[in-house]
């Protein structure tokens, strides 16, 4: 099957060239095959070929949104009433997400979840981390990771979330369960090993444990950390070789400077400060200093309960201090690099073809029309899989 999108007016590739003006893609079984002037497009020669017309309209690529945590039952909007009055946001109210989860049937947490994926398409987001954690037991942990599978390749195993009720006084007879029978578990469901490592979750000792069993058991390493408060989390991650260490709303200048000498991602979520009112890192100085950036949305009923690639751009733009194309880049490429995939997130021969038609002549407008559902047509493997032309 070929598709060529013709009359782009602003092609936003990620690649050497950046932005091409007045272009055209050619997608063919499920890839990018070709990208340039639509006045040098390649023409039919007698095959079957849909031809759709983008109007001028901005191509970009599509999101990836490498952080989420969307097999939950139950929210926690009257959490969120009370935050908004001046309570603060702790790392414990993950335990009652934890009791819902637990008692909620697989297909009931199917069901939220398919309901969050087509959320998120049409938002734009073609590719999807997600995070297990609202079980802390092995049975749901299990359950929860085999969920994730079945929507998504890039599947973290987070028992290592919080201490659940039933260990509170004995926390490292948890972590001796998540890296024991837990990890069993999970393990052939999940590509990543996670930990939030931070006051009120997980030490750094308890961390590197954990992080270390799962790297024994070939999974990958991304860490939570430095979202509370500054912590070890950062240095632990960069000494592990993580592909990402996320939220770093709270850097010291060492975990800049260690950041900036590594292959670790930051992974961004603007969605929490939103949400819990904490002061939104400044991106400005990361990037500056030479720190990969990513931007991911967080999706999860107590930190940040949206989904929208697009307001997490806004956010990042207005109030972390990146330009546009800076933000746009993060949440495409830079999500990718966070999950160490070079196959997506650019726009370039040989990536899939995971595209974004806009409703704008822009990318700009991503931040500058904040709330307004810009995202027009969505390819996924060169499947149209969201249209609201
Ligand atoms: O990424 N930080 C830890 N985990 C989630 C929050 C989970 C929750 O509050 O339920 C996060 O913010
Ligand atoms: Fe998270």
């Amino acid at each position: 099957m070929r598709t060529l999108i013709s009359n782009i007016g602003e092609l936003v590739t990620n690649a050497d060239a950046g932005i091409l003006r007045d272009a055209a893609v050619l997608i063919e079984d499920g890839r990018i095959a070709w990208v340039g002037p639509a006045a040098s497009a390649p023409t039919t020669h007698g095959q079957e070929m849909e031809v759709v017309d983008a109007g001028g309209r901005a191509i970009i690529p599509g999101f990836v949104d490498s952080h989420s945590h969307i097999v939950f039952a139950g929210d926690r909007a009257a959490e969120f009433e009370a935050r908004m009055a001046g309570e603060k946001y702790s790392a414990g109210g993950i335990r009652s997400t934890v009791a819902a989860t637990r008692a909620a049937s697989d297909d009931a947490l199917r069901a939220r979840l398919r309901g969050f994926i087509d959320e998120m398409r049409a938002q734009g987001t073609t590719t999807v981390e997600i995070k297990s954690g609202y079980g802390l037991d092995v049975g749901t942990e299990e359950r929860l990771v085999r969920l994730a599978a079945k929507v998504t390749d890039e599947v973290t195993f987070l028992g290592a979330h919080v201490v659940p009720s039933e260990y509170a006084d004995r926390p490292d007879d948890y972590v001796d369960l998540v890296v024991g029978p837990m990890l069993d578990a999970c393990a052939p469901y999940a590509k990543w090993i996670d930990v939030f490592c931070e006051t009120g979750a997980f030490t750094v000792a308890q961390s590197r444990r954990v992080l270390e069993a799962g790297i024994a058991r070939g999974l990958m390493p991304r860490v939570h950390a430095s979202q509370l408060r500054p912590g070890g989390g950062v240095h632990l991650a960069v000494e592990l070789g993580a592909a990402s260490i996320d939220h770093g709303t709270y850097l010291t200048d060492e975990d800049v400077a260690a950041l900036a000498g590594s292959d670790t991602v930051l992974t961004l979520l603007p969605g929490v400060e939103f949400s819990t009112r904490q002061p939104y890192p400044d991106a400005r100085r990361l990037i500056d200093a030479g720190v990969t950036v990513a931007i991911a949305c967080d999706t999860n009923p107590g930190s940040s309960f949206t989904s929208s690639m697009p307001l997490c751009i806004a956010l990042a733009v207005r109030e972390m201090g990146m330009t546009p194309m800076e933000a746009l880049w993060a949440a495409t490429a830079g999500g990718a690099r966070a999950l160490r995939r070079d196959d997506i997130g650019i726009i370039v021969p040989g990536a899939r073809a995971d595209l974004v038609l806009l409703d704008a002549p822009s990318h700009v407008h991503l931040s500058y029309r904040p709330g307004v559902p810009l995202v027009r047509t969505v390819w996924k493997d060169g499947a149209r899989v969201f249209d609201r032309s």
